[in-house]
């Protein structure tokens, strides 16, 4: 077993009631092989701190082993590749890639047009506006034409849009000298050069809801525009840095908001993904293991969006370990899903076992990105028993909960699994009868999976 918990151990020691059948829990079973059974990429970022080497090596042996796409926390920035006009700099990129290319991953390149880490020689054009034109122009085509073919995804334009209203960004050195057509300009000349690479419009806060005075409302008029001219963009990175709910008094970001975004992008046949993924508390705090149970929660949600949206396709974490985070920056702390000693934590057996549960319907597929699912309905509003409709693969199996007692239809036998709401299995057994009693759970909500041969269900329920 590698750097993740025994799960084969906790399933087989909670089995309290019925015959225990074998545990489906692979022992060697990582967040990547899960990923790459469900057709998503899931990663990290390699931290700074990586490419100068000072990291510990069990940093490196997890993400490898966990993660199947990267992308670099700063090395293929602007002023990383480019910090003297014309002389480029790809020393740290191609370590990455050789490491990618090594491990089988994936890459992505982060970011070409961005107000931020922009060297101080392009500012020195901020007026001039066909010499930053020609400043941009000639960065794409040297850093994109460099890794053609080995970069898959590019962040074309980060951060373009105003945090407050819905409107452009007028504090960037590309929208103040050249205006906002530097955003069109940008994928043109970038799937000029490679035109094979996924092109995508980068930023935060758009789990915030998508009226038209949200950010992520504004881009999408903006990605009809560029759709209906032809402009050649293919995904919206959600960075989706967000506060823990309880720590963020003007919470207003969710998992909802964010996959109404993604189905509205579907509709104009452009990808969701999620790229920057961190869910911090507020710095100071003291964090209990609640606090952390909860965190894994949201975390497992914003998971599901990339299951469950056929056009939304990866879920990547921006740090590996909280002791090499950002978030100080921002005030927060402990938002990602190793802690301090790379030990995983609670959002950590969440995601894992959410990609052990998941079953996809079986007419959907991820490449099929303009298919949209009519069949889901609201599962928020059922009592005791919450169906999950999307997690069944035949219609036949069912099952309700009364008290304790689990009644199953249709099948003879039965295997059942309960889950907690942060995926660690708490009952694993088998029904013969049509009735199962689940004792030695205490009360709350769970996941159950039944199956029967090939046919499956997943549901939630709730044990009074
Ligand atoms: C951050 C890095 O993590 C820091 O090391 C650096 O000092 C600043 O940038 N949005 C982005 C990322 O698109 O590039 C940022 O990364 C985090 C916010």
């Amino acid at each position: 077993m590698k750097n993740q918990h025994t799960f084969m151990g906790i399933a087989l020691s909670a089995c309290v009631f019925g015959m225990c059948a074998a545990s489906t829990f692979a022992a060697d079973e990582t967040l990547r092989s899960l990923a790459e059974k469900n057709n998503i990429y899931i990663g990290a970022i390699l931290n700074s701190q990586w490419f100068s080497g000072q990291l510990p090596s069990n940093y490196e042996q997890i993400h490898k082993t966990q993660f199947n796409i990267v992308v670099a926390e700063n090395e293929m920035k602007f002023d990383a590749t480019e910090p003297s006009e014309g002389r480029f700099n790809y020393g740290n990129g191609d370590k990455m890639v050789k490491y990618a290319q090594q491990n089988g991953m994936r890459v992505r390149g982060h970011a070409l047009a961005w107000h931020s880490q922009v060297p101080g020689w392009v500012n020195n054009y901020r007026n001039d506006k066909q010499k930053l034109l020609k400043v941009l122009k000639n960065h794409i085509q040297n850093v994109v034409g460099h890794w053609k073919g080995k970069v898959a995804e590019w962040d074309v334009v980060n951060e373009a849009i105003s945090n407050n209203e819905p409107m452009w960004r007028s504090q960037s050195v590309w929208y103040q000298g050249i205006g906002p057509d530097f955003i069109d300009s940008a994928f043109v000349w970038t799937h000029a050069v490679d035109p094979d690479a996924e092109l995508c419009y980068n930023d935060y806060n758009l789990e915030q809801g998508i009226s038209p005075k949200a950010k992520a409302g504004f881009l999408l008029e903006q990605v009809k525009r560029w759709v209906k001219n032809g402009i050649p963009i293919h995904c919206v990175g959600s960075q989706t840095h967000v506060e823990d709910t309880t720590t963020d008094k003007h919470f207003i970001g969710s998992p909802d908001s964010l996959r109404a975004l993604a189905k509205e992008l579907a509709k104009l046949n452009i990808k969701l993904k999620i790229t920057e993924l961190d869910i911090g508390f507020k710095s100071g705090i003291n964090v209990s293991k609640k606090d952390l149970e909860r965190q894994g929660k949201t975390f497992r949600e914003y998971l599901d969006i990339v299951l469950e949206e056929p056009n939304a396709d990866t879920y990547l974490i921006w740090g590996v370990s909280d002791k090499w985070s950002w978030l100080g920056g921002l005030n927060r702390q402990k938002g990602l899903i190793y802690d301090d000693n790379l030990k995983p934590k609670p959002a950590f057996d969440s995601i894992l076992v959410r990609l052990q549960t998941f079953e996809p319907p079986q007419d959907t597929t991820k490449q099929d990105t303009t298919k949209t699912d009519t069949t889901k309905t609201d599962t928020t509003k059922q009592d005791t028993s919450i169906a999950i409709p999307q997690f069944s693969s035949m219609k036949a199996l069912s099952m309700r909960i009364s008290g304790r007692t689990l009644f199953i239809s249709g099948a003879n036998t039965a295997k059942v699994e309960v889950f907690d709401m942060q995926g660690r299995p708490v009952f694993n057994g088998k029904c013969e009868t049509g009735a199962l009693e689940l004792k030695g759970i205490s009360e709350g909500v769970y996941m159950v999976r039944i199956r029967e041969h090939s046919t499956s269900l997943v549901q939630k329920i709730a044990i009074k």
